[in-house]
């Protein structure tokens, strides 16, 4: 948790060392399982590094480091999981999110110079992930619990007709939601297949077999069919460079009628409120080194749909997602 210093606690760095060197701590904690541990009540130094399976003087020092920057209290003869811990990092919810972005931060962020410097991603994300299932499962995990949270505003917004591609729709939940909500759609959900492996999971749970299908490959080369009412491409401009994207609309225009809809789901460029602001701009630096992506401006993607084929496209604000918009754009 941040430590609000002011201007005389040091050079602004320092305040930044000081909040890496947290985040690092909380992720140790998170994969130690520290906060786990204390779930049920607090446990002495001893106690908790029984329960961790670790060294009692390292425990001992990472619970003082996690004391300090607010995510636990007291001291050797008993350590507790504050309020706010309990609240956000105890269990599987939000404590996934701490756990990809904080190997995402500590790892794949080894290279960043050389991105900037050379001005093509040092590393491939996607690639990067395929050789860590875990990291992949959680990211998954992560985008499955956003899309839950979603799903009924992003339904009462998706044009429907009776056919629906999912590009790069992996966990497949918006395919499961819009499904469930109109009973004779089907979809098609093409995506990587270690990402589809998840998808297939909770397509079988929701029982629909039937109505949404698998396609695993590259949505850069695979046929993608044609005549579909709608296709979503949530969260996939962001990770590729524009050149690419300008492309691949034009594919997904000929996957749809005259008429069709495709609906975009997008970081806005500058979000209102200054935590999502700085999100955008820290995603995006992120997004340029792991993809050779960014968070693009309105303009920028109204002018891929435009030369695409598509009319002008209507922005809808999530209010379940602030920062994120769905753009609504219909093939001519
Ligand atoms: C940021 S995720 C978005 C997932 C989902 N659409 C959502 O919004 O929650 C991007 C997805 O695109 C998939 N993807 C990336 N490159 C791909 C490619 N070349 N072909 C197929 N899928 C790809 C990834 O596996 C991942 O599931």
């Amino acid at each position: 948790m941040p430590l609000h210093l002011g201007p005389d606690d040091g050079p602004p760095s320092m305040h930044d060392l000081l909040a890496t060197a947290g985040y690092r701590a909380v992720a140790a904690g998170l994969r130690l399982g520290v906060f786990d541990a204390l779930a049920d009540g607090p446990l002495s130094v001893g106690d908790l590094a029984a329960a961790l399976g670790a060294d009692p003087r390292g425990t001992g020092l990472l619970a003082e480091a996690l004391v300090s920057f607010g995510y636990l209290t007291g001291g050797p003869g008993g350590y507790a999981n504050t309020e706010e811990t309990t609240k956000w990092l105890a269990g599987d919810g939000y404590s996934t999110v701490d756990k990809f972005w904080s190997v995402v931060l500590f790892e794949s962020w080894e290279g960043l110079e050389e991105s900037v410097r050379t001005g093509k991603p040092a590393i491939d994300f996607y690639a990067w992930l395929a050789e860590r299932p875990d990291v992949l499962r959680r990211f998954q995990g992560m985008l499955s619990g956003h899309a839950d949270a979603i799903a009924p505003e992003v339904a009462s917004v998706v044009p429907v007709g009776a056919r629906l591609l999912d590009v790069g729709g992996g966990h497949a939940k918006h395919a499961i939601r819009l499904c469930t909500a109109h009973p004779s759609l089907h979809a098609t959900v093409v995506d990587l297949p270690d990402a589809l492996a998840v998808g297939a999971a909770a397509v079988t749970d929701a029982g629909l077999c039937r109505r949404i299908s698998l396609l695993p490959g590259d949505y850069d080369t695979l046929d993608l069919g044609e005549d579909y009412d709608t296709v979503l491409l949530f969260n996939v401009v962001h990770g590729r460079p524009a050149a690419a994207n300008e492309v691949l609309l034009k594919r997904v225009a000929s996957a749809l009628r005259p008429g069709g809809a495709v609906v975009l789901l997008e970081h806005d460029e500058h979000p209102a409120d200054r935590a999502s602001d700085a999100f955008a701009r820290v995603f995006s630096l992120n997004l340029f080194h792991g993809q050779g992506g960014q968070v693009y401006g309105a303009a920028e993607i109204g002018g891929w749909l435009a030369s695409a084929g598509f009319g002008e496209p209507v922005t809808h604000p999530l209010t379940t997602s602030p920062g994120q918009s769905l753009v609504v754009a219909r093939k001519a």
